[in-house]
């Protein structure tokens, strides 16, 4: 990696900044200044700023409580985006994995991991995501047979994965579906003659969202959120 794109990832200061203090003379490579921002760095160079050692950037995992009204894009003209939630360097470089609505709340995984991010979202690894969902009307019990055997939907040739409804309430359900199309939940519910009026994502295969976080709030995942979706 470049010496100037290493030490804007693991210090958060940017690119143009970084030169300024190579300039300065308070980067230091193995012990000796470094001028060169262009200067291949390996695994086992001691790089440190004003003396203090730079750990090497690694991948960042996060969870954050996405409120109704913020839209999962890396930009958009007229809303808030998660990514401007969160008080991090190249925040906007990081990905979403798997959308939520703009009135949808809940978890969302963020990462600058794109392989972690493709295994959570590619149907083909079946990662059961979660979702709260209040409805219009209430929600007939042949419903769970329906969402088990798959619905068509509306301009679309391939019925829905198995999906499965758990009755809450008469008008509460969690629905746990394996793949991601657009409005999916909303599309299903509208499929069986009923209306979502709010939906919530509450779970991404074994990572819960955190109940202490608050709506636009974020934490890092721990290394055994990270790993459970290898498990
Ligand atoms: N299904 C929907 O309809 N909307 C979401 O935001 C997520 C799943």
């Amino acid at each position: 990696m470049r010496l100037d794109k290493f030490l804007a990832q693991s210090s958060g200061f940017s690119r143009k900044d970084v030169r300024k203090m190579m300039r300065a003379g308070e980067i230091t490579v193995n012990g000796a200044e470094a001028r060169d921002p262009a200067l291949h760095i390996s695994d086992d160079d001691y790089i440190c700023l004003d003396g203090m050692p730079l750990e090497a950037p690694g991948e960042q995992y996060l969870m954050l409580y996405k409120p109704e009204g913020c839209v999962c894009s890396n930009d958009d003209a007229t809303h808030p985006t998660v990514l401007g939630l969160l008080d991090l360097p190249r925040a906007d470089e990081m990905i979403i994995c798997g959308r939520l609505d703009v009135d949808t709340t809940g978890l969302v995984l963020i990462t600058t991991d794109g392989k972690w991010a493709h295994r959570v979202t590619s149907p083909k690894h079946k990662t059961g995501k979660i979702y709260h969902v209040e409805t219009a009307d209430p929600i007939p019990q042949d419903a769970i047979e329906k969402f088990e055997q798959g619905l068509m939907l509306h301009n679309e040739p391939f019925r829905t994965k198995p999906a499965k409804l758990e009755i809450i309430s008469d008008y509460e359900a969690h629905v746990t579906l394996t793949e991601g199309r657009y409005h999916q939940v909303k599309r299903m519910f509208a499929a069986i003659g009923n209306k979502v009026e709010s939906l919530h994502r509450a779970q991404v295969g074994g990572i819960v969202l955190d109940e202490f976080l608050e709506p636009g709030e974020y934490r890092d995942l721990t290394d055994e959120e990270v790993n459970s979706i290898y498990g």
